[in-house]
């Protein structure tokens, strides 16, 4: 791709996107060590114009640019807004002022949000509902409420006679690198993560979402988050496991450790369910990257939770990934919880309680004095082979 080029990626339709190759973070939490991208898709038909979301604020420009490679800018009919997060709608109230006649498309939702957050006259909006189309000459668009994926106002559109269809966040991925699936051997691994941190919370309304597109002919998937799908199955298909929630023979293990007591609990069990056969991802919290457990917790069947207890709780950094498991709602169904302490525990109950109104069975907890005694370590190797059985038990029993 050259330097501030446009791209057709279908008949009629442009990519005018920007690559946000500097940014290293999102929402305060998720690190993007590949930046990402902001996809917009400039739809030109006979008689309208359409965008399809924009850009992060400060892009304006670059924005505007590729637009003009193609159209007047002062020319756009319709933008469409699929979801009101800043990262695609930043741009909105720059491209409304480059052309007047333009009317913003979105969901009864979307319109009060772009009102209050953008500023965007009302008399300025056009309200849809969940299959209304809009005809732009040869072309049409149509809408497809998604709500909750990830904020309540939003929608997918879908280009009939292209047969493409635009999700928005949902089926992205925080990568600025590659521009087809097909560039990025990978963009799985990025995909998942972006699942795992984004959607893994909404999965039920992912699966309406997935029901709702099962009928539609879909020859491209382009989201507004790194690569375009021209091979849409091999997201489609990633998808339908996830938001179904099929997990793995696969524990995720996160502890903290602050004098080696606890990383000598986690020793035992991580080599017993390991023998067992059981696939391990094992996080250090002192240097976890969010994107990885989140990716990690997309398809494990159990969780594995060690802390000391300091200052009369669990260790600061094991109250942050239990809040961020809680949060994040992983399918995983078996936890075990072990900690160490000096001279007063506290550190499991203040888990357990944290992990209670999750859907994870705490199948045992071990909370010792110091470093684990030759007992404790057999305790610990029996409640790994309850965790493996109980995963095993599993197999084939996917929700
Ligand atoms: Fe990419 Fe939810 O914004």
């Amino acid at each position: 791709m050259n330097w501030r080029n446009t791209i057709e990626i279908s008949k009629g339709v442009y990519w005018v996107g920007v690559r946000d190759w500097n940014r290293r973070v999102f929402d305060a939490l998720i690190p993007l060590p590949k930046g990402t991208t902001y996809n917009s898709y400039l739809v030109v038909g006979e008689e309208k114009k359409a965008l399809i979301d924009t850009v992060n604020p400060g892009f304006e420009k670059e924005l505007e640019e590729r637009i003009g490679k193609t159209v007047n800018p002062n020319t756009i009919d319709y933008v469409v807004m699929n979801h009101a997060e800043p990262d695609h709608v930043g741009a909105i109230p720059y491209v409304m002022a480059l052309s007047d006649k333009a009317q913003l498309l979105t969901t009864k939702t979307g319109a009060k949000m772009a009102q209050t957050y953008f500023k965007v006259p009302e008399e300025r909006i056009i309200v849809v509902k969940d299959q209304d189309a809009i005809a732009l000459g040869g072309k049409t668009l149509r809408f497809i409420e998604a709500p909750m994926l990830h904020w309540p106002e939003t929608m997918f559109t879908y280009l009939q006679e292209n047969k493409i269809l635009f999700p928005c966040d949902f089926f992205g991925s925080h990568v600025a690198d590659g521009f087809y699936d097909e560039d990025l051997e990978d963009l799985l691994v990025y995909a998942q993560k972006y699942y795992g941190e984004i959607m893994m919370p909404y999965s039920s309304m992912g699966q309406r979402a997935m029901e709702k597109i099962r009928g539609l002919q879909i020859e491209m998937v382009a989201p507004s988050h790194g690569p375009i799908y021209k091979n849409p199955s091999r997201i489609l298909d990633s998808y339908k496991k996830w938001v179904a929630g099929e997990t793995k023979r696969k524990a995720t293990i996160v502890y903290v450790t602050m004098w080696n007591s606890t990383k000598k609990m986690i020793q035992p069990i991580m080599e017993t369910l390991s023998s067992e056969g059981v696939e391990i991802v094992l996080h250090d919290l002192v240097s976890v990257d969010v994107s990885e457990l989140a990716k990690g917790l997309v398809d494990s069947r159990a969780i594995v939770l060690g802390a000391p207890t300091v200052l009369g709780g669990a260790h600061p950094l094991a109250v942050y990934a239990a809040h961020l498991v809680k949060a994040l709602r992983p399918p995983a169904m078996f936890g075990v919880v072990l900690s160490s302490y000096g001279w007063g525990g506290g550190a499991v109950k203040q888990l357990q309680e944290i992990l209670a109104s999750s859907k994870i069975e705490i199948v045992g907890a071990l909370e010792i004095n110091g470093p684990p005694t030759e007992e404790n370590v057999g305790r610990i190797i029996e409640l790994g082979r309850t965790l493996a059985q109980k995963i095993k038990e599993h197999d084939g029993n996917n929700e």
